[in-house]
């Protein structure tokens, strides 16, 4: 089966990897070739790390880089099975791409999304194709996450849910499909809690340690939940909440103003160096933000 990957970020970079690895060729594409070419050596520093910890071989790592290859126009799509979209989580922005992809891609083949929360349906309704779009929701980081979450649309066919699902195991995941209702499952219940924790250092409940201690310690979360959010991208977990809430219209989902002024404030957590806690490039430590020092 040839892939197409949309989108060189993290999860692009992350989807590619997966697919690479397990013997598939995989067109990884990006309108920027500075992108493309980031997405490669990540994925060779991934790979290097998971050859000097022993889970993979050197043939490996070797045989994963040799199955991607990079372009910049989305008519390496022509000769796809499956495209896998992994742009910017934008509504605008990916109803464009399923436009065109549904123009360029071969009749009979899956367009899938890795779409955090925007309906599969709407995507698929911009397509000729509405059967065979279906959510594919990969988790960072794509190569350590076992999860993908599998969002049939309202028109997705049957049979595509099953070749998703037994493709999703050939990548060595554990599949699991819902259906598509604002957030999924995954984001219903994840940025809800995200958002209570923000809500809670807002009120001065307790510090943004404290917090992340209890639901590390307390609930055996590898990461706690402000620390998630930063991980995340405080501007994605903002527009999640947008879309819960302005799909259930239920205030429980309102977004926490803290959360509002930071993204306001391009406060986004690790990938601009700032969020509930500060980065420094090539320091592991976690220092919370000096503006919630002292709680
Ligand atoms: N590629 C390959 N391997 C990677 C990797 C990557 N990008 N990042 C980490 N790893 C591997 C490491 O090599 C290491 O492997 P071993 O277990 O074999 O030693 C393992 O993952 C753990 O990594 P580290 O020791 O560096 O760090 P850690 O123990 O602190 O774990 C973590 C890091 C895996 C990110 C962990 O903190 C974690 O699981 N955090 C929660 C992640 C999470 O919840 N993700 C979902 C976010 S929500 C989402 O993605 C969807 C959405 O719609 C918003």
């Amino acid at each position: 089966m040839n892939v197409s990957v949309i989108g060189a970020g993290t999860m692009g970079n992350g989807i590619a990897h997966v697919f690479a690895q397990n013997g598939y060729k995989v067109n990884l594409i990006d309108v920027s070739e500075a992108a493309l070419e980031k997405a490669i050596a990540t994925i060779t520093r991934n790979l290097d790390r998971q050859v000097s910890k022993g889970s993979i071989t050197e043939e490996i790592k070797q045989s994963t880089l040799q199955n991607i290859s990079s372009h910049s126009s989305l008519g390496a799509i022509s000769h796809s099975q499956l495209v896998v979209e992994a742009a910017t989580e934008n509504e605008a922005i990916k109803l464009s791409i399923f436009k065109q992809l549904d123009e360029i891609a071969p009749e009979g083949c899956i367009l899938a999304s890795n779409t955090s929360s925007i309906s599969i349906t709407k995507i698929a309704a911009v397509t000729s194709r509405p059967e065979l779009v279906i959510g594919m929701h990969f988790m960072n980081p794509v190569p350590v996450m076992k999860l993908v979450e599998i969002i049939n649309g309202y028109a997705t066919d049957a049979k595509v849910t099953a070749t998703i699902t037994e493709l999703s195991k050939k990548l060595g995941k554990v599949p699991c499909v819902v259906n598509d209702y604002p957030g999924f499952i995954a984001n219903r219940i994840l940025m809800p809690m995200i958002n209570e924790a923000i809500y809670s250092l807002y009120e001065g409940v307790a510090g943004v340690e404290e917090i992340d201690t209890v639901m590390k310690l307390g609930m055996a979360h590898p990461m706690g939940p402000l620390q998630l959010a930063d991980f995340i991208g405080l501007d994605v977990c903002l527009s999640i909440l947008q879309v819960l809430h302005n799909g259930f219209g239920n205030p429980k989902y309102a977004p926490c103003p803290l959360l509002v002024n930071m993204v306001t404030a391009r406060k986004l957590g690790v990938k601009s160096g700032e969020g509930f806690y500060v980065y420094t490039a090539g320091s592991k430590d976690l220092v919370v933000s000096p503006r919630f020092g002292n709680q």
